[in-house]
């Protein structure tokens, strides 16, 4: 198996989400800030981003599922492991995603988080396509349409593992 070719490396996307970590922190008033993470892709970022912000935070995990073994969406997004009502309400939460592509999850994600009740509900996305006009609050780097794989993103469940961002060999 060929090694993906770079896009970002370890310490581009070290940089990045340092910064980020210093801006969530402006962002947000005094109160609980819940990161709530989409499996299994956000699962590295997540890690990194949470030891970038300096003040205390809740991580929660919901899993999202909606490309089985291919590199193009199913269009139908199955969602599980939704947290409490209790866990979330009140409180402001951050939905953090590795990657915006066709935009179905975070509108699934959103209209499944309504109801929560939350202070607030932004996301704070690794990578964004951009093919779509998907708003997020933050976003770490605006991607090219390529399938990356790499720091949590994964092609048919492999790849999750790499320190980096690449391009899957055509
Ligand atoms: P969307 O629902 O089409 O926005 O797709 C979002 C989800 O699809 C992301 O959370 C990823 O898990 C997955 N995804 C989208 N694009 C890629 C990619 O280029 N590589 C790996 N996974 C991707
Ligand atoms: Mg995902």
């Amino acid at each position: 198996m060929q090694a993906p070719r770079v896009v970002y490396s370890a310490p581009e996307i070290a940089h990045r989400i340092h910064e980020l970590g210093g801006i969530i922190d402006r962002a947000y008033p005094q109160g609980d800030l819940v990161l709530l993470g989409v499996l299994k892709g956000s699962f590295m970022f997540l890690a990194d981003l949470a030891r970038a912000i300096r003040r205390p935070t809740q991580i929660e995990f919901i899993q999202a599922s909606s490309y089985g073994a291919g590199t193009e969406s199913s269009g139908t997004v199955n969602l599980s492991g939704l947290p409490t009502r209790e866990s979330l309400g009140g409180k402001h939460v951050l939905v953090i995603e590795d990657i915006v592509d066709g935009g179905n999850t975070l509108k699934r994600l959103n209209s499944v988080l309504a109801s929560h009740l939350t202070a607030s509900l932004e996301v704070c996305t690794l990578l964004h396509k951009r093919k779509v006009a998907t708003e997020t609050r933050f976003t770490g780097f605006s991607c090219p349409d390529y399938f990356l794989v790499g720091y949590g993103l994964d092609y048919a469940g492999a790849y999750r593992h790499l320190p980096y961002i690449g391009r899957l060999p055509s």
